[in-house]
């Protein structure tokens, strides 16, 4: 893969098309989480060196840019279809843009890869252990526990608008039980927590 293609350019893509911090930080987060599938199927398919670094860059780059144009274009025409669009121009590579087009139900894209399954199955999570830190009176991503956002799943009055059926059928599609899932996700965003303002200082 030419550097071209590797984080930083995502990265910068996503801040110059996304005015809202949160959205970024969401971004970020799903990065995190996702990039953590990659490390694990890089391992389990044997690769090393170069190769698992590119495999695993995918991960990154899709999680980085899977709403990247979520705030210009938020309606269900247009995302992630404006920003697929555009990614497809610039010749970005094509299983990141077939993952960003299977996270959205409507958008027809099955989920067929390892990554288009690891990026849906980490949307949806990463914002509900978010709002679990948030709730703390810390606001410390390090003090959730996996038993405590499993309880939360539960309350349908927490964080309403994080679909809980899009957390297990992510945990499922992974062959993973939600328990494993929250879990893996929970530690990757643990190890970000600085950089996604969920460490209880910067937040
Ligand atoms: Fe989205
Ligand atoms: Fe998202």
């Amino acid at each position: 893969m030419t550097t071209e293609f590797t984080r930083e350019r995502p990265w910068q893509l996503l801040q110059e098309w996304t005015a809202s911090p949160s959205l970024i930080k969401h971004g970020l987060a799903v990065e995190a989480c996702t990039r953590a599938y990659g490390v694990s199927e890089a391992a389990r398919l044997g690769l090393s060196g170069r190769e698992a670094d590119d495999f695993i860059e995918l991960y990154s780059i899709a999680g980085l840019l899977h709403d990247f144009d979520y705030d210009k274009h938020p309606s269900l025409e247009e995302h992630p279809f404006v920003g697929v669009n555009f990614l497809r121009e610039q010749g970005w590579p094509e299983p990141v843009l077939h993952a960003i087009l299977a996270h959205a139900d409507y958008s027809g894209t099955p989920r067929d890869s390892h990554l288009d399954r690891a990026l849906f199955a980490s949307d949806e999570l990463a914002g509900f252990l978010t709002a679990c830190a948030l709730v703390k009176p810390s606001k410390s991503i390090q003090e959730v526990e996996v038993a405590g956002v499993k309880k939360k799943m539960k309350d349908k009055a927490f964080a309403r608008a994080v679909k809980r059926e899009d957390i297990t059928e992510g945990a499922a599609l992974l062959g993973i039980t939600v328990e494993d899932h929250i879990a893996n996700c929970l530690k990757a965003m643990q190890a970000s927590a600085a950089e996604l303002g969920l460490d209880g200082v910067s937040a």
